[in-house]
């Protein structure tokens, strides 16, 4: 399999200076000095996961896939020639910008560009969040997940899933077409929406603790009109969220707890609805012009937590209750 994760995202626009208030003191990254016209992020170990680049267009995009080395993006590149699709070997100043160390570059069938890389340079100093977080759920799993609108969702998902390897984790066909997609144990890395217009809905960041979240989500709380759709809880990758507005165009959605998918035993599953569990309230109204048409509650509407080790503590057996339902 190619494409390991979603390494990185750039985003065109002037909004330099909102963009490093919002992502240091709200989202919780760290503001790196890129010098006139350019502000990165990082998340993690890495050099930088987001770029906000003042000489693209606003509204112009670019997404960073990874894969494991040279080779395995030599495979990919000589994949997508023989279906066609334009690839660009980028020069090593492009990839000294992107800080990797090689990368190739072509359009999905909706003409978002993507990158795919290998190498990513990893900072020398320790990672400082711009705010306090415990931080964010990266390694492995990438930065997060993008969800992609596409007006016609077939071509999209033969790209995505025949060509640039993602397997699918579940999808929904009616009362709306949609495909989540992952590429590592990340439930989706991508979801592709089918929408009357092309675009990106929203970037899933991560964080290690619920309370990260929550406290966003109060921070969040002191903005007017901020926020998108309220605390809730996803039913397939049972993530808790909440999303927000952005200085750009597109949402973040801020979350815990995310499920992970294991390939030998995962099993794609239709859904009959993409309501939450709870909450996200005003979260398909922002789906597009049109809206979303309103969907019906899952049959399942409660499910474990998600939690790593260290970051919970078992309760002893109080509750008769859950003592009789775990006997
Ligand atoms: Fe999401």
């Amino acid at each position: 399999m190619s494409i390991q994760a979603l390494g990185y995202l750039g985003i065109g626009t002037g909004k330099l200076d909102d963009w490093t208030n919002y992502a240091t003191n709200w989202l919780g990254m760290q503001a790196v000095d890129r010098g006139a016209g350019v502000r990165a992020f990082r998340m993690d170990d890495r050099k930088q996961r987001l770029v906000i680049d003042s000489s693209m267009p606003e509204g112009q995009r670019y997404f960073g896939w990874e894969v494991a080395d040279a080779r395995a993006l030599d495979a990919l590149a000589a994949r997508l020639e023989a279906a066609g699709v334009a690839v660009k070997r980028e020069p090593g100043t492009l990839a000294d910008q992107r800080f990797v160390s090689g990368l190739i570059s072509f359009a999905d069938p909706s003409g978002n560009r993507l990158e795919a890389f290998h190498g990513a340079q990893i900072a020398d100093e320790p990672f400082r969040p711009g705010r306090s977080i415990s931080g964010f759920r990266t390694g492995p799993l990438g930065m997060g997940h993008a969800v992609l609108m596409v007006t016609s969702i077939e071509p999209a998902l033969a790209f995505y899933r025949d060509l640039l390897g993602f397997r699918i984790s579940d999808f929904i066909r009616k009362p709306i077409t949609a495909y989540f997609l992952h590429a590592n144990p990340r439930h989706h890395s991508v979801a592709l929406f089918e929408a009357p217009h092309t675009g990106m809905h929203h970037l899933m960041v991560e964080l290690y603790s619920f309370d990260d979240v929550g406290q966003g989500y109060d921070i969040a709380q002191g903005e007017k009109d901020r926020i998108v759709a309220t605390l809730g809880r996803h039913p397939n990758d049972l993530v808790t969220s909440f999303y927000m507005h952005t200085p750009s165009d597109i949402l973040v959605e801020y979350g815990w707890g995310g499920v992970e998918v294991d390939d030998a035993t995962w099993q794609p599953e239709e859904m009959t609805s993409v309501a939450s569990f709870w909450g996200h309230h005003g979260l398909f109204d922002a789906m597009g012009p049109d809206g979303a048409p309103p969907m019906a509650a899952p049959d399942a509407i409660r499910a474990p937590l998600q939690v790593m080790e260290g970051n919970f503590h078992r309760m002893s057996g109080v509750c008769p209750w859950w003592d009789a339902m775990r006997r």
